[in-house]
């Protein structure tokens, strides 16, 4: 389903312009000019996403804020403000609002802090289910001794208030096992704020964490409300914590034992209540012994730590984990869930798995799609793994006949879904070049392809292309081993 946005703008043409982008992107957007309808409909129907004026008909902005934050405390508000109210606007992120927007918005900026926005709060909503077949779009799959560790330890430390460490490899699971942590916390129905480390810019990194008042760097015109102070009450997940430089690592460890913040350039201690989770996929002991993490924050952090299991470790597993990547594509690509040959599980099982979890999620997903609609054969999963180590693989052919030759074996019926076949074929090529030829700058190679950062960091993770977890830039997929 679309993610639904709900728009409140007393400026029609403004407000057309916007549905417009909004819509072009995929989101369900309603739309209302008063504040006052805006609230009501956000109680009919609980929107992904607030979109909101500041100075409305109706119901004036902060009472506005106030009172759709009270009614849905986990969507997240976005405002847009014009200048001379950008106070308001901080005041109001003070209320509950995610974040605010300088009016005249920049189209490309505005689609950024929407998907952002998107993503928040469908980690905070979309349950994570425990180890039990798996039937909702997010679980914990698996009964391996190892897991069924992961769930008791889940269980006894969910609803307690301390400090989580969550290790493991690249696509392990840390990002899924944080949210499971905070939905079984008694902290769910408070808002969970993730900060990924490793994709804000330093030189930004502490301003979002802690904030800052307005002057205490060039560029800081107003105060700004920073993510610990935003969470009160919630939670935090400090993802790729391994990747901190020397100077949050210590601003952080403050936090931790004195429970205040201080914001960049303000001397006000400010107490905060936020549960602190962690994650990183870095030999945090090796970084302490190259004096690149703090040891003391390194116990801070690790006053609980869960260690995911890699998949190659826990391979009785892996014929539960295909069948739920099954069932959860099958309900994307529209269809019944295809069958698999019990030859193509078991050679998937003796596999090594550098990508862990979400290695195997992308070759069941493209086995899927070769086969379509045929049942998964062996020779589909040896294929496409082939294909994906293979990396120049479909470029080494010229694109035209690639096509060519992807289009006569459809008019053969010999294969569906070319679209999404050549897109997939495609893509980690594509990532693989412009990340390595931006010497790892993914804000520069997000621009140059066109698309958002956000999206450029999903798709270098998902593609195991992040820098931060290769010694040089953009060289994960060929330090893989068959
Ligand atoms: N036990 C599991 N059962 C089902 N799906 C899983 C499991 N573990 C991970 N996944 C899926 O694998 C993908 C990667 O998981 P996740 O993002 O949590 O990994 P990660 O450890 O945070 O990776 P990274 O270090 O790259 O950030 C996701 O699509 C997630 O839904
Ligand atoms: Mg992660």
């Amino acid at each position: 389903m679309a993610p639904s946005i709900l728009l409140i703008e007393d400026d029609a043409r403004l407000a057309e312009i916007l549905q417009k982008l909004l819509c072009r992107e995929g989101y369900a957007v309603v739309w209302t000019t008063r504040g006052d309808q805006g609230l009501a409909l956000a109680r009919q129907q609980r929107p992904d996403v607030v979109l909101t004026d500041l100075k409305l008909p109706g119901l004036d902005g902060l009472t506005l804020i106030s009172q759709l934050h009270a009614l849905h405390p986990k969507v997240p508000i976005i405002m847009m403000t014009a200048h001379g109210t950008t106070e308001t606007a901080i005041e109001a992120t003070k209320l509950g609002a995610y974040e605010y927007l300088l009016k005249p918005c920049e189209p490309r900026e505005l689609l950024d802090l929407v998907a952002t926005a998107i993503a928040h709060s469908q980690r905070m909503t979309e349950v994570v289910e425990l180890g039990e077949g798996g039937t909702a779009r997010f679980a914990l799959v698996g009964q391996s001794r190892a897991m069924q560790e992961i769930y008791k330890q889940i269980g006894r430390v969910a609803a307690t208030p301390v400090t989580v460490l969550i290790r493991g490899e690249t696509g392990s699971g840390k990002e899924l096992i944080a949210r499971a942590l905070y939905q079984h916390s008694d902290r769910a129905d408070k808002a969970f704020i993730a900060v990924n480390c490793a994709a804000i810019p330093e030189t930004l990194l502490e301003s979002e964490l802690f904030g800052h008042e307005r002057g205490s760097f060039t560029g800081a015109h107003a105060r700004r409300i920073g993510r610990f102070e935003q969470a009160e009450g919630g939670t935090i997940f400090l993802d790729e914590i391994g990747d901190l430089t020397p100077g949050t690592q210590a601003k952080l460890l403050r936090v931790l034992q004195e429970r205040t913040i201080q914001r960049l350039g303000g001397d006000e201690l400010i107490p905060v209540n936020v549960r602190v989770l962690a994650a990183t996929h870095r030999d945090l002991e090796q970084a302490i012994a190259e004096k690149e993490f703090r040891e003391d924050l390194f116990y801070r952090l690790s006053v609980v730590t869960l260690r995911l299991p890699a998949l190659r470790e826990r391979v009785e597993d892996i014929p539960e984990l295909v069948r739920f990547f099954l069932r959860r594509y099958a309900q994307e690509f529209g269809g019944s869930a295809p069958s698999i040959e019990p030859e193509a599980i078991q050679w998937l099982q003796g596999q090594a798995w550098p990508g862990n979890v979400r290695e195997l999620e992308n070759v069941i997903r493209q086995a899927m799609l070769l086969a379509r609609p045929l049942a998964i054969t062996i020779e589909h999963v040896q294929q496409v793994l082939a294909r994906d180590r293979r990396l120049p693989g479909a470029a080494s052919q010229t694109l035209a006949s690639y096509i060519a030759e992807l289009l006569s074996r459809a008019q053969r019926g010999e294969v569906e879904g070319v679209y999404w076949r050549l897109i997939a074929d495609m893509e980690p090529e594509l990532f693989a070049q412009a990340i390595r030829l931006a010497q790892g700058n993914q804000a520069k190679a997000a621009r140059w392809l066109g698309i958002t950062r956000l999206k450029m960091h999903e798709k270098l993770v998902q593609f195991g292309l992040h820098p931060s977890r290769s010694d040089n830039s953009g060289a994960g997929k060929d330090s893989r081993s068959a």
